[in-house]
């Protein structure tokens, strides 16, 4: 054990469970720098909150000069970078999206969108599906259900939250066409049966499943979802928090889809790494929703606002390049897929990319998993895990990454499944 690990663990309490061990010094673009200086290509962001690269110059410059100005107004006078961040998040939100509100995390933003969708309803059901993942607070903990781990040891949790599945047709074994017919059964059923349409405030839905799998919902299920919510005035949560800010080739999640949501739950990547989060929603929905009935002190911090701004910029300009480094990383890890039986499916959209590691017999493979991780950390990559097993890679580089790095990201993955496969 070094003694930077020492220190941490003497004083830093375990429930935080980091992926790996190393000491980051430095990040630049694609690539961080440990302690002792050895390199590392990032493919995890952060979980999709570095989009624009580490330390990107003119976001860094953006911060830097609003750290000069002012710092906080938290709800008590208003500035500047607040407003501009809810300008440019409006000029490429998805319809209807016209105003914003900021806080501080993802869950903080989920908490908030039920809350929203709760009081201008006048209804308490929520509804969502099975393997969705929304945050660890009390509520968005209790819309989580990615992996029991998350849950355990904390219930009750909220009542009035109905869980209905999402079509996973890989783990299924199911077309996708067979996979979203019985999840649309199950909804309907539990419509019929446990919930009337009338008692639901809101669908809570992720347009990509990422904890769960990096699941791509089919399009046929995300319009009937909309089709019901419409028939019964229920308000459609698109949790847009890791599939947000260009990660899966367009500038949100839903944009792949010919649907439109009521609310948008945005994080993770809107401040390429300080602290920020957001709902949007339609000026008519957030006027039913009076002053003072929903607060945060931090919430749309000067400096991350400023951060903000210069996000919305770096993915406009990076947007046009993610379909073609999409399609060299979809044929660079179906063709690692070809030479590997360990990888039993490469999905996604964009540049949010399951790889999903199975045994002989198709079964989640999460020693696999563990081997590939730790074979990676000595070659020089990071990834992080997800999926309820803990088999699949999520492959999700900065969108500013270039084909090299793609290209060397991709042989580094196929060399440590090499060395998986060839194990004695
Ligand atoms: C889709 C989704 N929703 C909500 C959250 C919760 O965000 P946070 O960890 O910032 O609370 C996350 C990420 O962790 C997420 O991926």
């Amino acid at each position: 054990m070094s003694e930077f690990t020492d220190r941490f663990t003497d004083v830093v309490a375990p429930v935080i469970a980091f992926d790996n061990g190393v000491e980051m010094a430095e990040a630049r673009g694609a690539w961080l720098t440990d302690a002792a200086g050895k390199r590392y290509l990032d493919f995890g962001t952060g979980i999709s909150v570095t989009n624009c690269g580490h330390n990107h110059p003119r976001i860094v410059a953006a911060a830097h000069e609003q750290l000069d100005k002012v710092w906080h107004g938290g709800g008590t006078f208003r500035y500047d970078s607040y407003v501009s961040a809810a300008e440019q998040l409006v000029s490429v939100a998805p319809e209807p999206i016209d105003m914003f509100f900021f806080m501080n995390s993802g869950a903080e933003a989920v908490e908030a969108a039920v809350k929203l969708a709760r009081h201008t309803t006048g209804r308490q059901g929520v509804v969502v599906f099975r393997g969705g993942f929304h945050g660890r607070t009390m509520g968005s903990v209790s819309y989580t259900t990615s992996s029991v781990k998350y849950r355990t040891g904390y219930h009750p949790l909220l009542p009035s939250v109905f869980v209905t599945p999402f079509p996973h047709p890989y783990r299924q074994g199911l077309t996708e066409e067979e996979a979203t017919e019985r999840a649309l059964h199950e909804l309907r059923a539990m419509l019929r049966h446990v919930v009337a349409p009338e008692d639901i405030a809101c669908f809570l839905i992720e347009p990509v499943q990422g904890e769960g799998g990096y699941y791509p919902a089919p399009a046929s299920f995300l319009r009937e979802l909309r089709e019901v919510a419409d028939r019964y005035g229920i308000l459609l949560i698109a949790d847009e928090i890791q599939t947000g800010f260009g990660r899966t080739g367009t500038w949100w999640g839903i944009d792949n889809y010919d649907i439109t949501p009521d609310i948008i739950t945005i994080g993770k990547a809107i401040a390429n790494g300080l602290p920020l989060s957001a709902i949007g929603s339609s000026k008519d929905l957030f006027g039913k929703w009076p002053p003072g009935v929903h607060g945060t002190t931090f919430g749309g911090n000067a400096v991350a606002c400023a951060a903000a701004v210069e996000v919305v910029n770096v993915v406009n300009e990076a947007l046009p390049t993610v379909p073609a480094l999409s399609e060299q990383a979809f044929a660079g890890l179906r063709s690692v897929q070809a030479n590997h039986p360990t990888v039993g499916d490469v999905r996604g959209l964009g540049l949010m990319i399951g790889v999903e590691l199975v045994d002989g017999d198709g079964r989640p493979d999460s020693a696999a998993l563990e081997f590939v991780r730790t074979h990676l950390l000595e070659t020089g990559m990071i990834f992080h895990p997800c999926g309820p097993d803990h088999n699949i890679i999520r492959f999700i580089p900065p969108l500013v990454i270039s084909p090299e790095d793609l290209d060397h990201g991709i042989g580094l993955i196929d060399d440590a499944l090499t060395a998986w496969e060839g194990r004695s």
